[in-house]
């Protein structure tokens, strides 16, 4: 294990559990880990919606799906989003591999997707490749609310092209799926321009400049990144280090005209494609890997905290991966975010798992009828479940209310001497008598009806 690296293994819970077994003559009962959690069928219900529109509206730029490995080589993540970054110096899910090799649980997916892209050669594909993907990720950030040590974020990636258009149709797509998902209104969209990489260069050179005499009024945080990246003092939220970042020398004025004139061009682009944005010079984002372009997306009320998604341009980040100059630019966004804004504005996703029969039965030869109608009906297509254990006809009948089921399948034993069924409509509370004769597809008539 390594410095600075969360302990991923579970190293003495064999101990422990034996140990808390004699102590309290009773197993442990286990629990997810301090930041992770089940995805319950709640979650699959918004995850589903949200992987929908992802998708559709993926498709409709050109988008591929792409999974690279949760895990890669340490390095990957380390040279791409910058050593001193938070997520490399502080939160990566990093362990040991038997012959030493260093490897961490993506925290983000962009820079694996560089090393992929890289290493398939997709350069030799026709430009741009557009990937999108939508995956678990895993940060060591202390959990909070909204805030989780595995996560999930839609990610979409352009590669291989320098265009303004590109830079404005991923923010005018990253905000219509917040459209599709019913949260638009929620957020505000901010954007920034971070010049390149030398534009950068120079006016950290002036940063350094600038604070050399003034250290000691800044928190100890902005002091540190005053050594490693002076850049991210603009982001800290501390009112001493603001008071001074407003004196600090601007970032605009080390701006080269291409760039300027490039950041204009994304402007025009996004009030034609009318997005609403806001211009913020602190903007700065936490990973090392940008230039030019970049964007967040924040919560109307509570600014950059909880931030729903960010993203930006990255045109070094390829040859920081060994690959030849490629420029790219792609944003993400975080799942459970995005589902707190759902269920606060009160969306309520579609569940397919809607049942649509529940059949009930009694004695050996109902069991039968039922299993063999219960399978026939999910073989013509809709879903049915039923009472397989040995449960009271007044049991069942709960269990089929508690299911959802809109029709009630019902198999006593005098109905099935009878070659009867009762088919109940659990809505209205009504009830036939039907034949067992082509029950399949009576229900399903009276279904579509
Ligand atoms: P990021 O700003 O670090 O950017 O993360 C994007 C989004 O992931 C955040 O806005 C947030 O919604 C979500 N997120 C991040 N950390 C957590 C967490 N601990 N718990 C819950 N949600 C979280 C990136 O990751 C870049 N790779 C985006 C990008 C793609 N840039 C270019 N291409």
């Amino acid at each position: 294990m390594t410095d600075n690296t969360a302990d991923i293994t579970e190293k003495n819970t064999l101990e422990n559990t034996e140990e808390e077994k004699t102590q309290e003559s009773k197993p442990k009962k286990f629990q997810t880990l301090r930041g992770f959690q089940d995805l319950l069928p709640e979650f699959q219900d918004y995850y589903t919606m949200i992987k929908k529109s992802v998708r559709h509206r993926g498709r409709q730029s050109g988008f591929k799906r792409i999974t690279t490995p949760i895990m890669e080589e340490t390095g990957v993540f380390s040279r791409s989003l910058g050593e001193s970054s938070d997520v490399v110096s502080k939160e990566m899910f990093t362990m040991e591999s038997r012959s030493g090799k260093l490897m961490t649980l993506k925290p983000e997916a962009t820079a694996g997707i560089m090393r992929a892209y890289i290493e398939h050669g997709m350069h030799t594909l026709p430009q741009p490749v557009q990937l999108y993907s939508i995956e678990p990720q895993f940060r060591y950030d202390r959990p909070q609310k909204g805030r989780f040590r595995q996560f999930h974020q839609a990610n979409f990636e352009v590669l291989g092209i320098k265009d303004a258009s590109v830079d404005a149709q991923l923010i005018h797509m990253s905000y219509k799926i917040l459209e599709d998902l019913g949260i638009a209104d929620r957020v505000d969209i901010q954007i920034n321009t971070l010049g390149s990489a030398g534009n950068r260069e120079e006016y950290m050179e002036a940063l350094r400049d600038f604070f050399f005499d003034k250290s000691q009024h800044l928190s100890e945080e902005s002091q540190a990144r005053l050594k490693t990246n002076p850049l991210r003092i603009l982001d800290s939220k501390d009112e001493d280090d603001q008071i001074l970042v407003s004196m600090a020398p601007k970032l605009k004025d080390f701006l080269s005209e291409e760039s300027k004139n490039y950041y204009e061009t994304v402007k025009d682009y996004l009030h034609a494609l009318n997005i609403p944005f806001y211009e913020n010079e602190g903007l700065v984002r936490g990973l090392d890997y940008y230039c030019d372009t970049v964007f967040e997306i924040w919560d109307k009320s509570q600014g950059a905290q909880n931030a729903i998604g960010g993203g930006g341009r990255y045109d070094g980040l390829a040859e920081l991966l060994g690959g030849q100059p490629t420029p790219g630019f792609g944003f993400a966004m975080g799942v459970e975010r995005i589902i707190g804004h759902m269920k606060d504005a009160g969306i309520k996703p579609e569940s397919k798992d809607k049942v649509h029969f529940f059949v009930a039965q009694l004695g050996e030869e109902g069991k039968k009828k039922a299993l063999k109608i219960t399978t026939n009906i999910r073989d013509l297509g809709y879903n049915a479940i039923g009472g397989m254990g040995k449960s009271s006809m007044k049991a069942q009948l709960k269990m089929a209310d508690r299911s959802g089921a809109r029709w009630a399948i019902i198999l006593g034993e005098i109905e099935v001497r009878e070659n009867k069924a009762i088919l109940r409509d659990m809505h209205l509370g009504k009830q036939e008598i039907i034949s067992l004769d082509n029950i399949e597809q009576t229900v399903i008539e009276r279904l579509n009806n």
